[in-house]
């Protein structure tokens, strides 16, 4: 592998496995900015951010990363035009039968996290069936933000709490973390966002409390797996003191 080296050429320390995020979590912003730098319609730069995910895939494994989540569409995503949205489901439609197949053979496990059963019906068969295909993958294990809001994951995990009629001393972070969308996760350790913005977005907020931030100016469709190796050597040099001293 290439040795990984930082924005000014300058060689970064080899991959040591203690210090490589177990989970990386990532906004991949900037696909419609990109988009008009090319006087191209928005969906040309979503679909140009659908390119970017297999060199990445491939990129995380090699890194020796367990869980990667990406942020697909969020629920405040729905405010854009219906055009948009149609696109993006269909996008979504497409990337799924075009895409598992492959990611399968790779030996990727995939999940969907948010509220999937507002999201059209056919959509919801293709992630049935993505999860179903890949369920024993175990190479890595990658779980798309689809419909997916951070304060409606909190809503959702205190409704069902309720729902199975827990007593309010059995509410502790554990049993909180057990009614999230995706318990079996690790929390993330990293966060990486694209296109330069310094916000969370409603992003994972229960399982980013401790983690380690990269963001760079980059526009998601032209996000290399360089770049991505660079992120994980930038969190490798990081003291973490979870609030230690
Ligand atoms: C943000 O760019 C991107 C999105 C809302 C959609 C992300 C979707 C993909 C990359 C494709 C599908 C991914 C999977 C996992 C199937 P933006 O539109 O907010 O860009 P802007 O801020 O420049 O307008």
């Amino acid at each position: 592998m290439d040795p990984v080296r930082d924005s000014r050429g300058q060689v970064l320390a080899p991959f040591d496995p203690k210090n490589t995020p177990r989970h990386v979590a990532i906004i991949m912003d900037g696909n419609g900015r990109w988009a008009k730098q090319r006087w191209l319609p928005r969906v040309a730069g979503h679909r140009a951010g659908v390119a970017v995910l297999t060199p990445l895939l491939e990129a995380a494994g090699e890194a020796g990363v367990e869980a990667l989540t990406l942020y697909a569409f969020s629920t405040e995503n729905w405010s854009r035009s219906e055009y948009e949205v149609d696109s993006l489901m269909s996008l979504f439609l497409e990337t799924a039968r075009g895409k598992v197949p492959e990611l399968n053979e790779r030996g990727a496990r995939l999940r969907f996290l948010g509220r999937r059963w507002c999201l059209p019906e056919d959509v919801q068969e293709a992630i049935r069936e993505a999860e179903e295909l890949t369920r024993d993958n175990d190479k890595l294990d990658v779980y798309v933000a689809l419909n997916y809001g951070g304060r409606a994951e909190l809503v959702d995990a205190a409704r069902r709490m309720i729902e199975d009629g827990l007593s309010p001393s059995e509410v502790n972070e554990a049993t909180f973390a057990s009614y999230l969308y995706a318990p079996e996760v690790p929390e993330v350790d990293l966060v990486i966002r694209t296109s330069g913005e310094l916000r969370v977005s409603n992003f994972l907020l229960w399982q980013i409390a401790y983690a380690e931030f990269y963001v760079t100016e980059t526009l998601w469709p032209d996000f290399s797996p360089e770049e991505f190796r660079r992120a994980i050597a930038s969190f490798a040099a990081r003291s973490r003191r979870r609030g230690g001293a």
